[in-house]
């Protein structure tokens, strides 16, 4: 099993564990709905055996860079952080598909639509540090996936207006239209 995985649990019930946050909202933004949960784990690892008050759950790995060239790079190393500072006590989980038009694109064209038309790391740097993030890939776990990747962010409640004018500039992109399923859920850890 990867140790770049990562397993998203939703689920009704709570019991407490680090690894616990509390859904604050959850809002489909297109394609269909994922049922309503009160609680998310987030494991680094396989969950081979769902437990029993689980309703859904998503996974991921870590991946290489695709888009990113060596000054970009640079950049988000100079000024990116890990998830899990302390002070960052809300969370956001947004699981995302894109469309067969995307992926019948060449690496060129996306790289194309992602960042000289749609500026997608030159609009996230800028909010950097304030915001933590990693990326999780779906696409090629080899089994049937609901979504190909799981964006995850963490940052202080502080920062909470920040991000949404981040997510607003994005969806505004030229690279959103390829998008057909978007899940946002806010997630808070007290
Ligand atoms: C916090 C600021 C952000 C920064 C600095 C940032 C940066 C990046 C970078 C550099 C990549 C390309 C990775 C590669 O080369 O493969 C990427 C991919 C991606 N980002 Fe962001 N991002 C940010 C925010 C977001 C947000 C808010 C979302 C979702 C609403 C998002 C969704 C994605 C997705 C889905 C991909 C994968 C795209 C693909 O492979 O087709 N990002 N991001």
């Amino acid at each position: 099993l990867s140790p770049r995985l990562t397993s998203f649990i939703g689920s009704q019930s709570h019991q407490p564990a680090e690894s616990t946050w509390f859904v604050t909202k959850m809002t489909t933004i297109c394609g269909e709905d994922l049922p309503g949960v009160s609680v998310v784990q987030i494991t680094p690892k396989a969950i081979p055996v769902l437990p029993a008050e689980a309703v859904w759950r998503l996974h991921g790995v870590s991946s290489n860079l695709r888009y990113t060239t060596r000054g970009e790079k640079q950049e988000l190393t100079q000024r990116q952080v890990a998830l899990g500072r302390p002070e960052a006590t809300r969370g956001v989980l947004i699981p995302i598909r894109k469309n067969s038009a995307w992926w019948d694109l060449t690496q060129e064209e996306r790289r194309e639509i992602f960042e000289e038309q749609s500026r997608h790391t030159t609009i996230g740097l800028k909010y950097l540090p304030a915001i933590a993030r990693k990326l999780h890939h779906c696409r090629d776990l080899g089994s049937a996936e609901p979504f190909d990747f799981v964006t995850q962010f963490d940052f202080a409640p502080a920062d909470e207006g920040a991000f949404d004018d981040l997510l607003e500039a994005l969806r505004g992109t030229l690279e959103w239209t390829y998008i057909d399923r978007e899940v946002e859920i806010r997630l808070t850890q007290p």
